[in-house]
């Protein structure tokens, strides 16, 4: 058996998993808070070129059609303000704006991307270059972290997405609570996010294609092993769907039943909450 399969899986829920001593995790490892940014970057610095072809590799496409249900159950009405945070290489905003403009005609909605990663918003800047989109001013990216959106005003998005990005960060707690700030009153948190399988059987393929199969192609493809191990790590280290959610709420977000929505038997889940 592979010996990431007996290493304690995560989903805790405890953000940070050990305050008292200022450490927190980055995959299976403990290490200090204050390092847990600067090796994120490392992996989105390095991941950043290939990022795409990648998640089209380890998902089998499948990521795509996650993201297509997140922007369906968003259903942004037109001229929606979106505020897409570790909005990496650009792939929700994009989603975002061609579901405004398929659905509603609308070409008034805007999205403002931030990533603490200067390199995958360079990647997301090369997708938008001279798009229509670009042209009507409809995209902005920044480089900024989610846990200090400093320059985002308060109540001043009606929307605020988070797909894939929120694991990676230090204080998730934090970073809900910031997305709390920036929504207008009615307006609506999402996160789309690898999650734990809820069926046993599928826990064992999932759990054996990720740590034998994964990293491999991470080789493969990317000639980074390190960061397709981490990749996997960082989502059994994630809080489990109801502990997500019950930081979601304490945040002082409404959610609508149990805040959570599971994607292929929960590899991935979407949480939402309404600021009232
Ligand atoms: C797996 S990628 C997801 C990108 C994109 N949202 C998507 O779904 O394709 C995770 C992103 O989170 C970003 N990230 C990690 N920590 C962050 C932080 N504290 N603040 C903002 N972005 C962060 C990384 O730089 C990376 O671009």
């Amino acid at each position: 058996m592979c010996r990431f399969l007996s290493n304690p899986a995560g989903g805790s829920g405890s953000v940070p998993p050990n305050s008292a001593t200022s450490e927190t995790h980055f995959g299976f490892r403990n290490v200090p808070e204050t390092d847990k940014e600067r090796l994120v970057a490392q992996v989105f610095s390095s991941v950043a070129t290939n990022y795409d072809v990648m998640n089209d590799a380890m998902s089998g496409g499948i990521h795509r059609l996650w993201k297509d249900q997140f922007i369906r159950r968003l259903a942004p009405p037109p001229g929606t303000v979106l505020l897409d945070v570790a909005g990496g290489t650009g792939d929700i905003a994009q989603r975002f704006l061609n579901y405004c403009d398929s659905v509603h005609g609308d070409q008034t909605a805007r999205v403002h991307l931030i990533d603490i990663n200067p390199d995958m918003v360079e990647v997301g800047r090369q997708r938008f270059k001279n798009s229509a989109y670009d042209l009507r001013s409809q995209v902005t990216l920044e480089v900024g972290n989610a846990e200090d959106l400093s320059t985002v005003p308060s109540e001043s998005v009606d929307a605020y997405t988070i797909a894939f990005g929120i694991r990676n960060c230090t204080h998730v707690d934090q970073v809900v609570r910031e997305a709390y700030r920036v929504l207008k009153p009615g307006g609506r948190f999402m996160c789309l996010e690898f999650s734990h399988v809820d069926n046993p059987v599928v826990g064992q393929i999932y759990d054996l294609y990720s740590f034998q199969v994964i990293p491999a192609l991470g080789q493969l493809i990317a000639a980074d092993r390190d960061s397709y191990q981490y990749l996997v790590e960082s989502i059994r280290k994630f809080p489990r769907q109801d502990k997500f959610a019950q930081i979601i709420r304490d945040a002082g977000f409404y959610t609508v039943g149990s805040g959570y929505e599971n994607l292929t038997f929960g590899v991935a889940a979407i949480h939402s909450g309404f600021k009232l």
